[in-house]
């Protein structure tokens, strides 16, 4: 594929099954097949941190989540977003291509102000920066999860009102979402969708007995052992199934069916699963926590690598808008 890819995640809080399974995995994969670009949104989190310190831990902790699951720097440009200020300046040029109405209608605003984030401007203006993030390196392909498909259509409208009124600058880039619907909308503990702000997540690098709660913690019916259970619609069977082999799944589920196992055991081998995929990581990232100076460094260099196409990108849209 000879096409430009890129992703970002906010560095709002840990990892979660959710990220890893809807975006991250997804990114570490696709660094071997086109010119990739991922970053940490860190000027997207501004939007729900207001503490530097904060803001400086989770912005280091969704780096070494990266680098210790796989992403391979040397293959794909790891940045902070902050690192490449020219998307600031495209941010403000789309907004004014930017129509009122469709920024009014995006539904993660509206959910992020129901539950009690400030209604800032930025907030309001967050599909605009982002945006600005896809096409200030000009990518035709952003893999996401499920619930950012709005934001990448936004994304379109306003590549496509750009090109209109000033000639074709940038592609209209598409979405990747997983393909199995479980993958690109992983449920949290309370079978809602796993997200940082609804506290029903589970943490990648969760282990030992924190772990084991958040576990037994998932929310299941009433339903008494010895019962059949329906695995359709049980959160525990669809978080094992991100894991298993469609043997074992087609095993745990014809357990279910027969009334042969209870939330309670799934629940062991759900735990027995994240801990055996997880598990050797953990010491990679114990390791390279200490070594501060590598991780910058990592990040210095993405940095350059996407500045250097930002710049480019910014040159043919001031000529194009008459900035220059
Ligand atoms: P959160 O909702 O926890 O704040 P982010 O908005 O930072 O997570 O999401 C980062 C990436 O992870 C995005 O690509 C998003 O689509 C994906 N993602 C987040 N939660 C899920 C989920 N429950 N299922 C699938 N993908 C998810
Ligand atoms: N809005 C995305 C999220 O909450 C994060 C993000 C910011 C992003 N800029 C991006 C994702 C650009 C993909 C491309 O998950």
């Amino acid at each position: 594929m000879n096409k430009r890819i890129l992703s970002g995640v906010q560095s709002s809080g840990k990892l979660h099954l959710g990220n890893y399974f809807g975006a991250v995995k997804q990114h570490i994969e696709l660094q071997h097949e086109a010119e990739c670009f991922y970053f940490i949104a860190n000027y997207h989190a501004l939007t729900t941190i207001q503490d530097a310190k904060v803001l400086i831990k989770n912005t280091h902790d969704v780096a070494l989540d990266y680098l210790v699951l796989g992403l391979d720097p040397n293959k794909a440009a790891f940045y902070r977003q902050s690192d490449v200020p020219e998307v600031a300046e495209l941010t403000w040029i789309l907004s004014t291509v930017t129509n009122m109405g469709l920024l009014e209608r995006a539904v993660s605003y509206k959910e992020k102000i129901d539950k009690g984030i400030e209604a800032s401007v930025g907030l309001f203006t967050y599909p605009v920066l982002m945006a600005a993030d896809i096409l200030i390196v000009r990518s035709h392909f952003v893999p996401v999860g499920k619930d950012q498909v709005q934001h990448l259509e936004m994304t379109a409208d306003m590549a496509g009102k750009f090109n209109r009124a000033y000639g074709d600058v940038f592609p209209e880039p598409q979405p990747l979402i997983p393909k199995s619907e479980t993958q690109a909308k992983v449920p949290g503990i309370d079978g809602q969708k796993m997200s940082k702000s609804y506290g029903n997540t589970i943490d990648i690098f969760a282990e030992g007995k924190p772990l084991e709660k958040t576990i037994m913690s998932i929310k299941t019916d009433s339903t008494p052992l010895g019962q059949p259970l329906d695995p359709d619609k049980c959160t525990v069977f669809a978080l094992y199934s991100l894991f298993a082999t469609e043997e074992e799944k087609a095993t745990m589920a014809a357990d279910y069916r027969a009334g042969k196992i209870g939330y309670g055991q799934a629940k062991k081998l759900l735990y027995a699963k994240i801990d055996a995929y997880f598990g050797p990581f953990r010491d990679k990232r114990k390791q390279l926590a200490q070594d501060r100076a590598t991780v910058e460094d990592i990040l210095q260099a993405g940095a350059k690598k996407a500045r250097a196409e930002a710049e480019m990108t910014m040159e043919l849209v001031r000529k194009a808008t008459g900035l220059k």
